[in-house]
């Protein structure tokens, strides 16, 4: 079975109480996605390897240690996963990006897939897939699907809010897929909306609607 990890660090929840709010414009909401989507990636990438080097301060020689050279990836559901990427790439700057296109279709609920653009290596990538909700898990769980018919192994997913439904769908369907969240909330809606969430994502993002 795969892991739940509620990321409890209280700037990540101040930013998240912020984010949930309906006061909070478009500008803001932006800025504190990007804002916590930093703050999980630097405990997404807790265990990366590092290995020994040596460096020459002003003073003498100190021995240090460095990222031992991983292959990653970050893999954001368009289009509101876009508004993670920017955040993690300040602190992962060699990442490659792949875009996964999908969105839900409002009566049915189910994944519609509509545009992919991914590295040619993934197969040899550490990938981390973001989007900041996870409601009916529909979504992710297609995104994983797609990934791991191109041959992606390591996958992480990493999302602001999840509904208790969407952490039970990615685990049922990818139970080697460790899951990263700031708040597990209460259920999901008649609309499929998770309550009490944040609204929907994508139009708060880029202010459709
Ligand atoms: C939202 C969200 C997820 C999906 C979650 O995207 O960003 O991708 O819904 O729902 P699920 O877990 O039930 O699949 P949406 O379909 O609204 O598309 P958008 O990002 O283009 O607005
Ligand atoms: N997509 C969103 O943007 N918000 C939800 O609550 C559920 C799906």
């Amino acid at each position: 079975m795969s892991k739940v990890h509620v990321m409890d660090h209280p700037l990540i929840q101040h930013k998240l109480t912020l984010i949930r709010n309906k006061e909070t414009g478009a500008k803001e909401f932006r800025e504190l996605v990007e804002e916590v989507a930093l703050l999980m990636a630097y405990e997404v990438y807790r265990d990366l390897p590092l290995e020994e080097t040596e460096v020459d301060t002003p003073i003498g020689k100190a021995s240090c240690k460095v990222i031992a050279g991983k292959k990653l990836g970050i893999i954001p559901i368009l289009r509101a996963g876009l508004g993670m990427v920017d955040g993690m790439i300040k602190l992962i700057p060699a990442a490659k990006v792949g875009h996964i296109g999908i969105y839900r279709d409002p009566e049915t609920l189910q994944p519609v897939e509509y545009y992919c653009k991914l590295p040619t290596d993934i197969h040899e990538r550490d990938l981390i897939v973001v989007d900041p909700m996870l409601a009916t898990g529909g979504s992710a769980s297609a995104a994983i699907d797609f990934l791991k018919q191109r041959g992606a192994k390591g996958i992480k997913l990493v999302c602001l809010i999840a509904a208790p439904e969407g952490i039970e769908r990615v685990q049922k369907d990818h139970d080697d897929v460790d899951i990263f969240v700031a708040a597990v909330d209460e259920r999901l809606n008649d609309h499929g909306y998770i309550v009490p969430g944040l609204g929907d994502a994508g139009d708060r993002l880029f202010g459709t609607k």
